[in-house]
């Protein structure tokens, strides 16, 4: 059992949990607010969304233990909300519900496209509304209904601040021309911000993910048994480190850059991001930072990342530790991912299996760049491997 504390709508809570429980059993068991409904508990239909530190996530496939110390907030916790007060009257007005399971989970939704999206048209509004399933309605009258509530507000502003901060990083992301786009390139960085915006994105970009609002980061490292010269090199051959990503194919590449695409099959989500990155070498210090962006036009999710990766030599001379920081930001249908401590956990695996693979690739074993050659990355038997390791955790054995 583990002690959690948290903030659950503003009120202080303390637990003692089982790690595997998820966020909306506890919430409904423990903390008996059933307004969180568990629809497919797949993570697929957004019926459990709540806030989590101000984000919508996924409820069934976030562990409470993963909140601890995180502000969570529930539909019970919007009574005095006046947004969400006018978009419950508008689900009203517009008919945006029949049985009303769905409706906590979207009304939690709506109410952040709204915040981020102050001009979002109907294909905009669609398009962040994918995330969450509707068997009743036939969307027509959710959607109305958060049109009427974006019309409403330009005419007749809140005063009060929102409860929570809205995602600078996604504001940002707002005004730019996305709807029905494809990803085309990816914008190198300006040599010089010749405006306060162009600053602000310039440094943006270059903080830390921790300061970065709706940015996610994950550290781990692995060894590779190899002299660091010889790592160092083979990291900067971009296509021989392209082939040790599981699911990567590239499609153009120059001496720091590359343009290319990764297919990921996520449960019953299926991504197949297209993008670019750029890459950046230190040679004195033996660090790269890899920057890059993509688009899944599946699901019109977009995904920013940056992979920094330092070298160093291992204290007793046996070979190489590949320190790897990934940091990325999720935005669309699947951002409600990117903060479960499952999606965490498959991440740090597909490191530990990125330096497996340059160890064989580095040792002249081509097996495993055969796989990652013709097979679409099934992340099915690895999320296996990963639910297995944390049972076997939870067991006190190896994970
Ligand atoms: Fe369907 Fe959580 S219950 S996404
Ligand atoms: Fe019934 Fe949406 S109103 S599932």
């Amino acid at each position: 059992m583990s002690v959690i504390e948290l903030t659950v709508n503003d009120r202080s809570v303390r637990s003692e949990i089982a790690p595997r429980v998820h966020l909306g059993d506890f919430l409904r068991e423990s903390e008996h607010l059933t307004g969180t409904h568990l629809g497919c508990e797949h993570g697929v239909c957004g019926a459990c969304t709540v806030l989590v530190d101000g984000q919508p996530v996924r409820s069934c496939i976030t562990f409470a233990v993963a909140c601890d110390r995180q502000q969570v907030r529930t539909i019970e916790g919007f009574d005095d909300d006046e947004l969400m007060a006018r978009l419950r009257r508008s689900f009203s007005v517009h008919h945006g519900l029949q049985c009303g399971y769905c409706t906590p989970g979207m009304l939690i939704t709506a109410r952040d496209i709204v915040q981020r999206f102050p001009d979002a048209d109907e294909s905009r509004i669609r398009l962040e509304l994918s995330g969450n399933l509707c068997r009743c309605t036939g969307y027509m009258g959710i959607v109305a209904a958060i049109k009427a509530v974006l019309a409403d507000l330009k005419v007749n502003p809140i005063a009060q601040a929102p409860r929570e901060p809205v995602r600078a990083a996604e504001k940002v992301a707002a005004v730019a021309p996305q709807t029905g786009a494809t990803f085309e390139t990816f914008a190198a960085a300006p040599v010089s911000p010749s405006t306060p915006a162009q600053a602000a994105a310039t440094s943006n970009e270059q903080a830390p993910a921790a300061q970065r609002k709706g940015w996610t980061a994950i550290d781990d490292s692995f060894i590779v048994p190899f002299p660091l010269e010889k790592v160092w090199a083979f990291m900067g051959d971009l296509p021989s480190v392209t082939a040790c990503l599981p699911g990567a194919e590239l499609t153009e590449h120059s001496e720091d850059s590359v343009k290319g695409k990764i297919a990921i099959k996520f449960g019953p989500m299926s991504a197949n991001f297209a993008g670019a990155a750029r890459l950046e070498r230190d040679d004195a210090a033996h660090r790269a930072v890899m920057r890059g962006a993509g688009q899944d036009n599946i699901s019109r999710s977009r995904a920013n990342g940056d992979v920094t990766y330092a070298l160093s030599s291992e204290a007793d001379g046996n070979g190489t530790r590949v320190a790897v920081t990934l940091e990325y930001m999720l935005q669309g249908p699947l951002a409600q991912f990117s903060r479960s401590g499952l999606v965490k956990d498959f991440v740090r695996r597909m490191i530990a299996d990125f330096g497996a693979r340059i160890t064989a690739q580095l040792g002249g074993t081509d097996a495993p760049l055969a796989i990652a050659a013709s097979q679409k990355f099934n992340v099915g038997s690895l999320i296996w491997s990963v639910v297995w390791g944390r049972i076997k955790r939870l067991f006190g054995k190896e994970g």
